[in-house]
């Protein structure tokens, strides 16, 4: 299981990298705007440089070919870029497109496993199947992980699934449970993965006694 960070954000990237536990980066035009990033080919320059594994940078057309040359362009910033594509017919022939020309696709915006299976036979690279924004409708966001992972080890699919539109750290176990090969993180979320009320405890009280009792290292 790896774990990508779910940001635009540069210093939340370097922050979280720091840690030695990130495998990778997944923005979207949301996120972008968010950090508030003018140049949205130098902050994923930038993201590249701190961190070294697959950076999702998404296109901005819903037609094919405008897709295919975002996606050259994109995939000319470093080698690590992964292009995030939305799912709808004209996102499939993109994907086809890309994987025919060696460039990597990262099928955004699955809520279903048909979805995904389409996008697996069209050659994404990645899935990403946005459990929050389904639990947010009532759906069952992590019924159709199972459904995927199911699926694709049916068929032998290499397509890798990024658990997507991460709410809160049980969605992390649970994707991690069911064998998704990633899940992408809110900040947030990651810092509370971190995070124990028992671990905070233990090290305040081995403090407190170190200094009572005066040891030193
Ligand atoms: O990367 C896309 C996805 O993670 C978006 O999440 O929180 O906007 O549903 P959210």
């Amino acid at each position: 299981m790896e774990i990508f960070l779910d940001t635009a954000d540069i210093n939340a990237i370097r922050e979280a990298n720091s840690w030695g536990i990130l495998s990778g980066v997944t923005t979207n035009p949301t996120l972008v705007a968010k950090a508030g990033h003018k140049d949205f080919k130098s902050a994923v320059r930038e993201i590249c440089k701190i961190v070294n594994g697959p950076i999702s940078a998404e296109v901005l057309s819903l037609k094919a070919e405008e897709m295919i040359r975002e996606a050259e362009k994109l995939s000319k910033i470093h080698k690590n870029v992964i292009i995030k594509i939305p799912m709808c017919e004209e996102g499939l022939k993109a994907i086809k497109a890309l994987s025919k020309k060696g460039i990597k696709t990262n099928c955004t915006l699955v809520f279903s496993a048909n979805q995904a299976l389409l996008a697996a036979i069209a050659g994404a690279d990645y899935v990403s199947p946005f459990v929050g924004r389904l639990d947010d409708i009532g759906n069952d966001g992590m019924k159709l992980v199972a459904e995927i992972v199911q699926i694709y080890r049916n068929y032998g699919f290499k397509t890798k699934i990024i658990v997507a539109s991460v709410r809160h750290p049980m969605h992390v176990i649970e994707a991690a449970l069911l064998g998704a090969d990633i899940a992408t993180v809110p900040f947030e979320v990651l810092k509370k993965m971190v995070s124990h009320a028992k671990t905070s405890e233990g090290i305040k009280r081995f403090m407190d006694d170190a200094k009572k009792s005066k040891q030193k290292i």
